[in-house]
């Protein structure tokens, strides 16, 4: 029997190895795949040929008014932050970092314990955003996951020994809300302050929505099927209108696991690929609501988005189901002409899909918010090869499930069930704020052509999802009709197509937006910052070698969504992914995330020496002092 190295696999590549997807393997399927290749080549080689395309080959032709302040740096492999000349970068916090004076500092011997780990900053920074209160400015975080070789990084092995390994794992997920001090223009991070506060796997969540209560999601802790214990995996994120953040529980399901070894789980948890194991990080040794074969509903109880009140460190995040369950990536927020809430939010798995939502309430300033995200329609994207789109909505008509609990809970075999278009894994999602248009990050998917999703919707070749086996990664756009975020129908094009010309000439080589000194691959966090520049972050193949050669470590780009004009901005430290983006009050500084440098054990960032690597937040600035988004 082979054996994988957990850490060296993706999450879905992972739940790949441990939950195989349906996969036709008979000869008829690898002729008519190597049919497919040969259609694909092509069609793909003339982007002309493509309708989609054709319309955006002109803009970015147009490439005039240059909107960056900055000189693009190149690519490296350096164990360091690069950025243009003219900025500076300072470490804000640190994986282990303690927000009380009570707790102990960081200590690289040991990792720290699950104790220290629950009054310090977790690991593994993604989504974040800054909210500025009067004087008061307080970042919230999330703490997506640990990679066991670090954390675990004091066990010969790299595995847990004892109990409080796991729990040390357990609490460096989950959020972090801390308030920080940019007095002279450093920023550091308030330790102590009354807003400090550490939201993990235990921490109490209240259920809203649909699916609030509905015997899907009772267990033998919560009968009421409201009330749930934490959040984890937390991915991207959302701010909404009314100040609030919104962070995403993505990867959930590798948590979980079965002691009976006979246990079979169920088809509908199968399609979120929960299985017998997890993915190593072993909280049902410590926490039996994470073996599923005793509490087969607790997995019903994770993949939402949920929402924080970063103002009162005593409020109870509350879960909410009507945004659907699924691998949530983040949640853009949009205030429709017309006042009501949409939300933009992608499904990060190979062949999944992108949705929104729309509130049937309009957001007022001054009253009530509760149920803005409580009651509203989901739908789901279907894209047309002719450059057209269609937002499919989610009932118990067009979907044949017997209720909105139902599909806030299965919204993926909802989503099967009117034919969504299957996507190259939805990233990251952000809505241009000059113009009704919104983007999104399709990171990559080597099954494009190849290989059903979960739920065995094909995943043919064409749409905004053009290249087979796709190892590169594209950036999709639409544009909603007569500008009106709640229209069905929608027009989209292709912003950019990564790949790398050095070693490609075809399709594989990239859009004409690509070349040789601003290539990058897997385009995963997407912002837009108050110029509309659009911010590309990447989590992707660091190898620099062979397809990669040339592109180095991960990278953060700008993107001018109107000429098309791609620059590279900042090059990361050794296997790290860049990812989490945000401003200061008077954007005079970027806070960006830096994640997991060193995963397979080549970097000693940010501390240097031959210090444990850690996951980090940055403050960058100008040294002129001038804006920077
Ligand atoms: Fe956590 Fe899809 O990235
Ligand atoms: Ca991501
Ligand atoms: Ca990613
Ligand atoms: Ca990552």
């Amino acid at each position: 029997m082979t054996t994988y190295n957990k850490d060296e696999l993706s999450f879905d590549e992972y739940d790949e190895v441990i939950n195989p997807r349906p996969e036709e393997t008979d000869f008829d399927r690898v002729v008519e795949a190597a049919i497919n290749r040969r259609d694909l080549m092509r069609s793909v080689v003339a982007f002309g040929s493509f309708a989609a395309l054709s319309s955006f080959a002109p803009t970015i032709a147009r490439a005039g008014a240059d909107r960056f302040a900055f000189d693009q740096i190149a690519a490296n492999t350096l164990d360091a932050v690069t950025v243009p000349e003219g900025y500076k970068v300072d470490v804000v916090i640190s994986w282990g970092d303690p927000l009380w004076s009570d707790a102990p500092e960081f200590d690289g011997a040991t990792r720290g314990t699950g104790n220290s780990q629950a009054r310090a900053f977790g690991d593994n920074t993604d989504g974040m955003d800054v909210f500025s209160h009067g004087d008061k400015t307080l970042l919230v975080v999330n703490n997506e996951y640990t990679n066991r070789s670090i954390i675990w990084g004091n066990r010969t092995d790299g595995k847990a020994e004892v109990d409080d390994d796991v729990v040390k794992g357990k609490m460096a997920h989950g959020i972090t809300v801390v308030e920080l001090s940019g007095d002279g223009g450093a920023w550091s991070f308030v330790k102590d302050s009354p807003y400090n506060r550490r939201i993990t796997p235990d921490t109490e969540m209240e259920i809203t929505g649909p699916a609030a209560g509905h015997d899907l999601l009772k267990t033998e802790a919560d009968p009421t099927g409201t009330r749930s214990l934490g959040t984890w995996n937390n991915c991207g994120n959302g701010v909404t209108p009314w100040g609030t953040y919104l962070t995403c529980e993505e990867n959930f399901n590798g948590y979980f696991s079965a002691a009976d070894p006979e246990h079979q789980v169920s088809p509908e948890l199968a399609r979120y690929g929960i299985s017998g194991s997890d993915w190593g990080y072993g909280w049902a040794r410590v926490d039996e609501r994470y073996d599923v074969s005793k509490h087969p509903n607790e997995p019903n109880r994770a993949g939402y988005v949920v929402e924080i009140d970063p103002y009162d460190p005593n409020s109870t995040p509350k879960k909410r189901t009507a945004l659907g369950r699924f691998k949530h990536e983040n949640a853009e927020c949009v205030v429709n002409n017309d006042g009501r809430v949409v939300v933009y939010l992608g499904d990060d798995e190979r062949g999944e899909f992108i949705y929104r939502y729309v509130s049937n309430g309009v957001f007022a300033p001054g009253e009530s918010t509760e149920e803005l995200l409580n009651d509203g329609t989901l739908s789901v994207a279907k894209f047309n090869d002719d450059g057209t789109g269609e937002w499919r909505d989610l009932t118990p008509e067009t979907t044949g499930m017997a209720s909105l609990a139902e599909i806030s809970v299965h919204t993926r075999q909802a989503g099967s069930a009117v034919g969504a278009t299957t996507m190259d894994r939805p990233e990251w999602i952000a809505a241009n704020p000059n113009a009704a248009e919104i983007y999104c990050s399709l990171t990559n998917n080597k099954n494009r052509g190849i290989k059903p999703n979960a739920g065995g919707d094909e995943t043919p070749v064409g749409g905004p999802n053009p290249r087979e086996a796709n190892n590169y990664g594209q950036i999709v756009r639409w544009r909603p009709d007569g500008a009106d975020h709640t229209a069905k129908a929608f027009s989209w094009d292709l912003f950019v197509l990564a790949g790398n010309p050095t070693v490609h000439s075809d399709a594989y080589a990239g859009s004409a937006n690509v070349n040789a000194d601003n290539m990058f691959n897997s385009p995963d966090g997407l912002k837009f910052d108050s110029n509309g520049v659009l911010w590309i972050q990447t989590d992707g193949n660091y190898s620099n070698a062979e397809e990669f050669a040339g592109h180095g470590n991960n990278q953060m780009l700008a993107g001018d969504p109107v000429t098309g004009e791609i620059r590279r901005f900042m090059v990361g430290p050794n296997e790290c992914e860049i990812t989490g983006l945000t401003w200061s009050a008077d954007r005079r500084t970027m806070f960006v995330g830096i994640q997991h440098p060193g995963e397979k054990g080549n970097s000693h960032w940010p501390d240097g020496g031959d210090t444990v690597p850690r996951s980090a937040i940055i403050a960058v600035t100008r040294s002129d002092g001038a804006l920077v988004g």
